[in-house]
C-alpha cells in the first residue's frame, strides 16, 4: 500500500464498522435467506417473483455478508450468506434468463465462499458461471455481449466489473482462455466506451458480425453523450481491477484517466454525487451508489500507484465516503438499508430514485473495510 490511512479517518471508519456490525446483524435476523434489493416502507422483502433470481444485484447482500464474516469471523454473517447462496443454483440451472452479470452474481456468492472456506461445491458453481460468461464472447468483435434477445451486439461499461470472474477462472483452472476473453473485452471497451476526456459512454451497439460501432445510446444516464455517474465509477474501478489481474499498464492509465474526470466533477458538486455529471442543473438528482463504487475504485488506485499519486485518490475516496455518510446514511437498526439517495437510472420512476439500494451498501461496506485493512478482494 503506497498510502498511509490518516488516524482521523481510521477512527471514523472504526466507528462506522461498529455501526455496520449492529445494523447488518439486525437485517440478518429479519431476513433469513431472503435476497434483498430496495427496502419498501423501511423494510426489505424477498424476490417478488421466481424470475427475479436472475436479477443482477442479487449477489451484493451475500457479498456484504462474506466481507463482514472475513472481517469479524462472526458466524451469523457466514450462516446467512450460506443460506442465501444455495438459492442461486436455480439461476445456473435455468441459465437462459442470465445476462452478462454473472460476475456480479457469482463472485460475491460462490467464489467468495470458496475463497474464504474452500467449499468445493462453490468452486464448481463459480467455474460454471465463468463458462457461461465466456460463452457470451463474440470473437469477431472481441466483446462479451451484455444482454439477451435481439441485442446481440450490445456492450456496456458495467461489464468491466464482471470480467474479474474470468480472471479468477483462468487462475483456478490454469487455462489462459478465460483471461484472453476478459482482456479482449477490456480492450474493446477501452477503445469504444471510454472517451478521450476520461468520461464514458454507458452502451455501445456493435455489429455482431464485424464489431463495427453502430450507435452510442444514452443508457441509464441523462442522454446520449452525457456522463452517467455510476457508469464512470464502473469504468474507474473495472479498469484498475483489470490492471491488478493482468499488470497491463494500459488499463491502469485508463482507470486513472477516468478517475481524474470523476474527481474533478465530484469536487465541483462538493462531493455530493449526481446521477449524471452532464445533466441539466435542475432537477438535482443524487446517486450515492456511484460515489460508493467510485470510492472503492479510488482506494484500489491508491493501492496500485506510488507515493506521489496515491494521496490524490485516497483523499477523494475519503471525501466521497464521509460526505455521503454524513448526508445520506441511516443507522436506525429498525429500518433496512444504510446508504440513502441511490438512483437506478436518470429517467427511472420513484421506486428506484433516491432510495437505499443494496449495491450502495455493499460498496460502502467494502470501502470501510478497505480503510481498516479488513477487506478481502472479492473481484
Ligand atoms: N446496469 C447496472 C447498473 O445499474 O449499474
Amino acid at each position: 500500500m503506497a498510502y498511509q490511512v490518516k488516524a482521523a479517518d481510521r477512527e471514523w471508519a472504526d466507528g462506522i464498522y461498529k455501526k455496520l456490525n449492529s445494523k447488518l446483524k439486525a437485517e440478518c435476523a429479519r431476513m433469513g435467506d431472503w435476497i434483498p434489493y430496495i427496502p419498501k416502507d423501511g423494510r426489505y422483502h424477498d424476490l417478488e417473483t421466481p424470475e427475479k433470481i436472475f436479477w443482477w444485484t442479487n449477489g451484493f447482500w451475500p457479498g456484504m455478508l462474506w466481507q463482514m464474516y472475513n472481517a469479524s469471523k462472526d458466524e451469523v454473517f457466514r450462516g446467512t450468506a450460506e443460506a442465501v447462496i444455495k438459492r442461486f443454483d436455480r439461476a445456473l440451472e435455468m441459465y437462459e434468463g442470465l445476462h452478462h452479470d454473472l460476475g456480479f452474481m457469482w463472485l460475491h456468492t460462490a467464489v467468495a465462499d470458496y475463497r474464504l472456506t474452500g467449499n468445493k461445491d462453490s468452486r464448481r458453481r463459480g467455474l460454471h458461471a465463468a463458462n457461461l460468461l465466456a460463452g457470451r464472447y463474440n470473437p469477431a468483435g472481441r466483446f462479451i455481449r451484455a444482454w439477451n434477445g435481439d441485442r446481440t451486439g450490445w456492450i456496456i461499461i458495467d461489464c468491466m466489473m464482471n470480467i474479474p470472474l474470468l480472471y479468477w477462472a483462468s487462475r483456478e483452472t490454469d487455462d489462459p482462455r478465460f483471461k484472453m476473453i476478459a482482456q479482449n473485452h477490456a480492450h474493446t471497451t477501452n477503445d469504444i466506451l471510454v472517451r478521450a476526456d476520461g468520461s464514458c459512454n454507458h452502451i455501445a451497439i456493435l455489429s455482431p458480425e464485424t464489431g463495427e460501432c453502430l450507435e452510442l445510446p444514452g443508457g441509464q444516464g441523462y442522454a446520449s453523450g452525457s456522463s452517467w455517474t455510476r457508469g464512470q465509477a464502473w469504468g474507474l474501478y473495472g479498469f484498475v481491477l483489470s490492471y491488478l489481474h493482468t499488470l497491463d499498464k494500459k488499463y491502469l492509465d485508463t482507470s486513472k484517466k477516468i478517475a481524474h474526470y470523476f474527481i474533478a466533477n465530484s469536487a465541483k458538486n462538493e462531493w455530493l454525487p449526481l446521477v449524471d455529471f452532464r445533466a441539466p442543473a435542475e432537477p438535482v438528482k443524487y446517486d450515492s451508489t456511484s460515489a460508493m463504487i467510485g470510492a472503492c475504485g479510488l482506494l484500489e488506485l491508491a493501492d496500485q500507484t506510488g507515493e506521489f499519486e496515491a494521496p490524490l485518490y485516497y483523499d477523494a475516496a475519503i471525501k466521497l465516503l464521509r460526505t455521503c455518510e454524513k448526508n445520506f446514511a441511516d443507522w436506525n437498526t429498525e429500518t433496512d438499508g444504510i446508504m440513502g439517495k441511490g438512483t437506478g437510472s436518470y429517467h427511472g420512476g420513484p421506486a428506484d430514485t433516491e432510495v437505499p439500494i443494496i449495491y450502495g451498501d455493499y460498496f460502502f461496506t467494502e470501502a470501510i473495510l478497505r480503510i481498516l485493512g479488513k477487506n478481502f478482494l472479492i473481484w
